[in-house]
């Protein structure tokens, strides 16, 4: 029964405002009562394979692929290992240089996408160790692994992928740290830290949804925009691709996610007063540059609706509109930010009118090629 739309008018709706208990479900079981450890079982075998290994690559399509990007941030940062991430319809029909010393990590929500499967059939054949990140249990893609670690968040209808992709990154934050610790490459003091912020992002995401209406108004602004600008840096580029991806799935607005400082070399052209540009803002080791790239934008008439740490004052003075996230680490700044977009996305969706669980042309899962 848990299949059913409850006092929600869509499953997106629904799904969004499921986030704290999915994420929570995601890591319960998985961390230590006193947070001083994580514990993945289902890769428990393989884990000498991957302190050891060469470098991760991690295949996947659409929002799991932005989950991926993410996943590359972490697993440099935190288990100083190479990270590649593969779009898995580009990956599998190139002749790409796999290893035994490779591991892959496939990440789906369905575990049914047939590029995937395909992608760890060839790396698989390669002598690479497999492992799944996936939402469905006994779907294909767990199958054909060496082994995984399921989300556990619960099935997902909307077609526009929302808790499937914060527990996603949840998944990848707990190997990355784990394997931190493993390799030596991360301070216990820094583990337990974030061990810590990790399990506070439940509540962070309960007091991020109290600005539904707010976050509503805001919509109702921009819903006639016919393009819109993502901009990001650093662990939050990929939440701005992600973004950019909930707009155009739903709304039918194009929406472009772009690194921040890669818009002086292109979209820049573009801004004018019709363009909204959603940045995301919080306060990181990127934070001042990130404000440059909003006066930018301001200078040349851009409307800017800027996500940003609870308290900033600076950036109010410069944006049009600010959604206040609460404080944390920056390499859990992605489950946060990702929610006042998945929510502008989708009034923004709901006021034009749009089918929002079933988006013309898109389909939950792609088992075609
Ligand atoms: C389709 C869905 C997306 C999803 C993608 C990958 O395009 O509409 O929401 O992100 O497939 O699906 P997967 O199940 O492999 O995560």
């Amino acid at each position: 029964d848990k299949i059913n739309k409850g006092d929600y008018e869509h499953y997106m709706l629904k799904e969004i405002h499921e986030q704290p208990t999915s994420i929570g479900d995601t890591f319960r079981g998985r961390i230590a009562i006193d947070k001083s450890k994580i514990f993945l079982g289902g890769i428990t075998d393989v884990m000498p394979k991957l302190t050891q290994a060469k470098r991760i690559i991690i295949a996947a399509c659409g929002t799991s692929w932005h989950a991926a990007m993410v996943g590359e941030y972490l697993f440099e940062e935190f288990a100083r290992l190479p990270v590649e991430v593969e779009y898995a319809s580009e990956f599998r029909y190139r002749n790409p240089v796999i290893t035994p010393d490779d591991v892959l990590i496939a990440i789906s929500q369905s575990g049914e996408t047939a590029d995937t499967l395909a992608a760890i059939k060839m790396a698989k054949e390669k002598g690479a160790t497999i492992l799944g990140i996936c939402n469905v249990v006994g779907s294909s893609i767990p199958r054909e692994t060496d082994a995984g670690v399921y989300t556990h968040a619960g099935p997902e209808i909307g077609v526009a992928s929302t808790k499937a992709f914060t527990s996603q990154v949840t998944v990848l934050a707990m190997m990355a740290f784990m394997l931190g610790r493993k390799r030596g490459s991360m301070y216990d003091q820094l583990y337990k830290e974030l061990i810590q912020e990790l399990t506070l992002v439940p509540e962070k995401i309960v007091s991020i949804l109290k600005s539904e209406s707010y976050i509503k108004e805001i919509a109702e602004k921009y819903k006639d925009a016919t393009n819109s600008l993502y901009l990001g840096r650093g662990y939050l580029f990929p939440v701005a691709l992600e973004g950019a991806l909930k707009l155009k799935e739903i709304s039918y607005i194009h929406a472009e996610g772009y690194p921040a400082a890669e818009m002086k070399h292109g979209p820049i052209a573009l801004i004018d007063e019709n363009m909204p540009v959603f940045v995301l803002a919080t306060k990181d080791k990127s934070y001042e540059k990130i404000v440059s790239n909003i006066q930018e934008v301001k200078a040349r008439s851009g409307k800017v609706i800027a996500i940003v740490t609870e308290g900033d004052e600076t950036i109010k003075q410069l944006a049009d509109h600010v959604i206040e996230v609460p404080d944390s680490h920056e390499a859990i700044a992605p489950l946060l930010t990702v929610v006042p977009l998945q929510i502008i996305s989708y009034y923004i969706a709901v006021m034009r009118g749009c089918n929002v669980d079933q988006p013309r042309n898109l389909a939950k899962s792609v088992t075609v090629e």
